[in-house]
């Protein structure tokens, strides 16, 4: 489903009532909220808002499992880490136990962050493909979506749920879920914003595909039995045409 939201106000609460409306059937289907979020600059407003009185009492948190769909591989107190950008807008203002936040990165090699945090989720789903209740994602002007970025070997991976990645352009290591994992999820949100992405958001909702054939990696994501929002501002969708 698409929506567009009069502003970023609208547009967080929204994406706030689907969050707890997920959290809320998971815990009464399952027992627990397994819920991934993304980093960047986007949602930051939206766990701003989450870590608000009148949203946080919404959420069971004793029962919310907290996995992020990538990183930078930085130190936390790094400006660029996408789990310190969430500790300090979300997770330090709310009573999720330790034990069910699972940063992505916490320093070392890449590659065994990687290996690491894959054996975490298979052990957690007993052996099968993990099921996350709520993947929250962002997109990226160049289409990427977590940190599956155009060109790089983690948009084709169809094996490994998490890999590590080199982005020269940023001369920097990342992890990123790959799409068999992400597609994997009961519920994807792709929480869009700004007129940056009006270009990026037309391609990857109108099915089209660059001058090479290649599709924007954010239209890889399809869950394979669940549902897929896209909720964005109107200045990311002044220009859609379906
Ligand atoms: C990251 C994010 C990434 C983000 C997009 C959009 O680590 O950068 O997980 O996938 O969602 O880059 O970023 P903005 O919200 O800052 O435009």
């Amino acid at each position: 489903m698409i929506e567009v939201f009069a502003d970023n106000g609208a547009l967080n609460a929204a994406t706030a009532e689907r969050i707890v409306t997920a959290a809320g059937r998971a815990v009464a289907e399952r027992g627990g909220f397994h819920l991934v979020l993304s980093g960047g600059e986007t949602p930051k407003p939206l766990y701003e808002l989450l870590a608000t009185p009148a949203w946080k009492s919404r959420m069971d948190w004793k029962r919310t499992h907290v996995y992020w769909s990538d990183e930078r591989c930085v130190p936390v107190d790094d400006p660029r880490s996408n789990a310190g950008m969430t500790r300090r807008a979300l997770l330090d203002h709310v009573p999720v136990p330790a034990a069910q936040v699972h940063p992505l990165y916490l320093g070392g090699s890449p590659q065994q962050a990687a290996r690491d945090y894959e054996a975490l989720l298979r052990q957690s789903a007993s052996g099968g493909l993990p099921r996350f209740d709520l993947a929250l994602l962002g997109l990226g002007a160049d289409g990427h979506t977590a940190s599956l970025f155009p060109g790089t070997a983690a948009v084709a991976e169809r094996q490994r749920l998490v890999c590590e990645l080199y982005l020269p352009e940023q001369d920097m290591h990342r992890l990123t879920m790959t799409v068999p994992l992400l597609n994997q999820a009961r519920q994807v949100v792709f929480l869009v914003s700004g007129a940056g992405k009006v270009a990026m958001l037309q391609q990857v909702l109108s099915d089209a595909v660059d001058s090479v054939g290649q599709m924007p990696p954010a239209r890889l994501i399809r869950p394979v039995d669940g549902e897929l929002d896209w909720l964005i501002d109107v200045a990311a969708a002044s220009n859609l045409h379906l």
